[in-house]
């Protein structure tokens, strides 16, 4: 059998720094109060000319350079974003025209913060099909334009940001399951209404649902596996809040030393979170061949999902 593994990663954050004490000259809050309930001190906000092709292309380019590959080696683009530059073209074929592949499908996929494990399962699928060889699948948002930047609710929690990986076929596993879900009926807890609006979110409800849904994934991958915690050496979670993140690790019985945490410095980048966050891990060598990591998110849709990989 044909099997999809990750063999390259890579990140991009815009140079400028947003700290929660310059949100304090914006909004009514404090850098304590923001640490306290989120586990966020900063995050990366792009520039006013950077576009969310821009950082997909960065983060793209040394995800392939890594991997040893060229451009016209991919056989599949997907783009996991929420908010894309056009209406269209796609991110995706935005970015493929960056990059210099001609004719490899490509598309985008939008189920904010799970949109990168959305993304990953399906490219996993076309690859075990045969369809594919080389896939890039990004991870990208530019949060700070539907962001409500007078809304201290909902503000102080996004940054912006890229991340991908190369996933190439295999006879080894790589991915070994993945698990998606979405529920619309929850769209009004946490929803941007249109193209001129903004982010509203009643963040306690998204709150609660996050913790209880995520402990439900996490679950629900272990027992498809007939694995327990004890088998999973990295949690590589969603980063939305440190609170969310530690219920889950709480839930597995993990303790945090195995679970990758970058919300302090990022903040919830969305759908850039994860492989951002699997960037940040793989570039300091924390994952040593042949370890299973379990990846996880929850986002607007309600959309939800995990991954179960091998390193
Ligand atoms: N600074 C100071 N006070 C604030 C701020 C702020 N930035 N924001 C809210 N408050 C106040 C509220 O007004 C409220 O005051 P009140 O009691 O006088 O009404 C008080 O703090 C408590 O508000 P809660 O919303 O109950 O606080 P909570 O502990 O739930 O924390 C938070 C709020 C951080 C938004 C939390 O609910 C959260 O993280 N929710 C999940 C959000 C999330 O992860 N969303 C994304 C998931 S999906 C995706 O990633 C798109």
């Amino acid at each position: 059998p044909i099997f999809s593994r990750i063999v390259a990663t890579g990140g991009y954050l815009p140079e400028r720094v947003l700290s929660n004490h310059e949100l304090e000259q914006m909004v009514e809050t404090s850098d304590a109060w923001i640490f306290a309930r989120t586990g966020i001190r900063s995050r990366h906000i792009a520039a006013p000319d950077e576009k969310t092709v821009d950082m997909a292309a960065a983060a793209a380019r040394q995800a392939l350079a890594d991997a040893g590959l060229r451009a016209e080696d991919l056989d599949l683009i997907i783009v996991a974003t929420t908010t894309a530059d056009q209406i269209f073209p796609s991110t995706a074929c935005l970015l493929q025209a960056r990059l210099g592949n001609h004719g490899a499908p490509a598309f985008d996929i939008q189920a904010v913060c799970t949109g990168f494990i959305y993304a990953l399962a399906t490219a996993d699928r076309f690859i075990r099909s045969g369809g594919a060889r080389h896939a890039l699948v990004v991870g990208v948002e530019s949060m700070s334009r539907i962001v409500d930047w007078t809304d201290r609710g909902t503000c102080i929690l996004f940054g912006d940001g890229a991340g991908a990986v190369i996933l190439s076929a295999s006879d080894q596993p790589g991915i070994i399951s993945t698990h998606i879900h979405a529920d619309g009926a929850y769209a009004d807890l946490l929803q941007v209404p249109g193209g001129e609006t903004r982010m509203t979110m009643q963040g306690n409800a998204v709150f609660r649902m996050a913790v209880r849904t995520l402990g439900e994934i996490v679950q629900e991958t272990l027992a498809a596996n007939a694995l327990t915690a004890e088998d999973i050496d990295w949690l590589v979670p969603h980063q939305a809040n440190i609170r969310i993140i530690q219920a889950t690790a709480d839930k597995l019985g993990l303790p945090m030393e195995r679970v990758v945490t970058t919300v302090e410095h990022h903040g919830n980048t969305s759908a850039a979170s994860v492989p951002l966050a699997l960037d940040d891990a793989a570039r300091r060598r924390c994952f040593q061949p042949g370890q299973r990591l379990l990846l996880e998110a929850f986002g607007g849709g309600f959309t939800w999902g995990s991954a179960l990989l091998r390193w």
